[in-house]
């Protein structure tokens, strides 16, 4: 088969969440252009407006809606608003989230919750609403979390998010064996370092250089690096017998050198 065939997301409705900025809006991008009708969902609706203009005029379709990952209830109207724009959401890129540079001893139950909030109770709300969806219009589909290096190893001053994480690729094992009877495959991307607002001051100041030559590629990731397995899991051709797997994008940083 023809990789242009293999990769083609025409008819998938994907919903992505934190698509205002870094890998979520990049995500958004890469999968407008191989077909997928595309609903960018975070906070900052301006932003996501902005980018709906320039998938638009590279000949995608988006639509926006607003949401906070974190808050239960604005997640079925969410998902009701993709559903009028461009029917069943397909494909869930369950994105939005936020770092901590605290250490397990320093959190205070405030900040662990807050973290928890969007990077594990929202992508855990999103998966249910999307998957109850798929079900009953029987379309089948896909989910992508995005876990990172952090789920498999333990970073200094990355507890809460370290711990998030690792629930993170827990959760995608167990969700896939419960959704492949209804044909939606559950998958995770684990990326290392890749240069986004969540972590540019730390590398842009400095700071981060001793961390880059702990990475055997000896260098942070671009958000266009993950494009490739972002399609792999995306496609129910390309990605057909793929379920419940975590797949590192990392530079070889996980191997710990
Ligand atoms: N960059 C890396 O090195 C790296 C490595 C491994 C994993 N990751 C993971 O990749 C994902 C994206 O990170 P990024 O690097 O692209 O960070 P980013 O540039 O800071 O983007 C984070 C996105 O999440 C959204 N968001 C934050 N809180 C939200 C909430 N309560 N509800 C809805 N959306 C929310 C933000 O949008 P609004 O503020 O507009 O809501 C923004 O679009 C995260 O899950 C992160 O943990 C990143």
């Amino acid at each position: 088969m023809k990789a242009a065939d293999l990769f083609d997301l025409s008819g998938e409705v994907a919903l992505i969440t934190g698509a205002s900025s870094g890998l979520g809006r990049n995500f958004a991008k890469v999968l407008a252009a191989n077909g997928a009708k595309v609903v960018l969902a975070a906070r900052t609706t301006r932003k996501l407006e902005d980018l709906k203009a320039e998938i638009e005029a590279e000949g995608g379709e988006a639509a926006v809606v607003t949401l906070d990952i974190s808050d239960r209830a604005q997640i079925a109207p969410a998902f009701e608003a993709a559903e009028t724009a461009f029917g069943t959401v397909t494909l869930l890129i369950n994105n939005a989230g936020i770092s901590g540079a605290l250490t397990g001893m320093d959190l205070t139950p405030e900040e662990w919750r807050e973290l928890m909030a969007v990077n594990l109770d929202g992508p855990w709300f999103a998966a249910q609403e999307a998957s109850r969806r798929m079900i009953a219009a029987n379309t089948g589909g896909g989910i992508i979390n995005i876990a990172s290096v952090a789920s498999f190893r333990a970073l200094r001053t990355l507890a809460a998010y370290g711990a998030s994480k690792g629930a993170i690729k827990q959760l995608t094992a167990n969700l896939a064996v419960e959704l492949a009877r209804h044909n939606i495959r559950v998958n995770a991307i684990a990326p290392g370092y890749i240069l986004t607002e969540i972590n540019r001051e730390f590398f842009e100041s400095g700071a981060g250089d001793h961390m880059i030559k702990t990475i055997p590629q000896r260098r942070i990731g671009d958000p266009c690096d993950l494009d490739g397995v972002l399609l792999l899991l995306a496609s129910r051709k390309a990605g057909a017998f793929m379920t419940g797997t975590t797949v590192i994008v990392d530079g070889g940083q996980v191997l710990g050198v």
